[in-house]
């Protein structure tokens, strides 16, 4: 099984990502968790990255690719992925698109999940993240059970840094400039599927697992 989820910044695809990964068994690879991580390590990429990230923009197309290909090769991405956050550009999916043909292994659906920009800006805001399990929280609509801590494995909950009003707006105009085009794309193809993600996350799931069960 191979799903790419599509979705405004904050729209829940990680949330449903991690839903979907652990009824399939496949693994969720989020590009965003990828690169917070070599920015935290400091790496080249890393501090290439964090320039863009912190300003609502997209990290250079071939940086991108290169870096999902390198994933896709590991073990686990043998017996299928949902790729949280990639692709994001009609470039990338065209790459991606290649990549899966040459190894006979196409996607089999696109999940897009629908959201108002002022949900977004709310989701976001409110959002707190484990810095271990990449989990995310909400002060309002998810809390975890004890403030500040991930119910999952006890680590303390941390802001992004590009979680600011003001970024979440660059954010949502770089989706709509760059990522919106992706929508037609995948529909051409007959892989779209669109949830909408404006319920309880549970809802949600159980939205997402019916608009995939013919191919889970
Ligand atoms: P990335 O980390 O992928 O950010 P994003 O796509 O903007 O998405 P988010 O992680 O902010 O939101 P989400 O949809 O996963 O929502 P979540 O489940 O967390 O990318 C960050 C940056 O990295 C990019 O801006 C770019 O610079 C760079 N980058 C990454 N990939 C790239 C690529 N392919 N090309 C170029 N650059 C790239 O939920 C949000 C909040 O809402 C949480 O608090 C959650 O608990 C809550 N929530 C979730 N669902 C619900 C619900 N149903 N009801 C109430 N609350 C909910």
């Amino acid at each position: 099984m191979r799903f790419v989820f599509l979705g405004l910044p904050g729209a829940g695809k990680g949330t449903q990502a991690h839903v979907l990964s652990e009824q399939v068994d496949i693994p969720a690879i989020s590009t965003g968790d990828i690169l917070r991580q070599q920015v935290q390590d400091g790496t080249p990429l890393g501090i290439e990255a964090r320039t863009y990230m912190d300003r609502g923009e997209y990290v250079p197309d071939a940086t991108m690719v290169r870096m999902v290909q390198e994933r896709l090769r590991e073990a686990d991405a043998s017996k299928g992925f949902i790729l949280d956050g990639f692709p994001r550009t009609v470039a990338q999916a065209q790459a991606l698109e290649d990549a899966l043909a040459d190894a006979g292994t196409p996607l089999d659906a696109v999940v897009k999940f629908t959201i108002s920009d002022r949900i977004a800006i709310r989701r976001i805001t409110g959002r707190f993240t484990c810095p271990v399990c990449k989990r995310t929280y909400h002060v309002e609509w998810h809390p975890p059970t004890v403030e500040g801590v991930c119910d999952l494995d006890g680590a303390r909950l941390e802001k992004r840094s590009d979680e600011d009003e003001l970024t979440v707006k660059r954010r949502l105009a770089t989706y709509r400039t760059q990522t919106e085009p992706l929508e037609t794309y995948y529909w051409e193809r007959g892989l779209l599927r669109e949830v909408d993600a404006e319920a309880t996350p549970s809802e949600v799931s159980a939205r997402m697992i019916a608009a995939l069960a013919d191919v889970t």
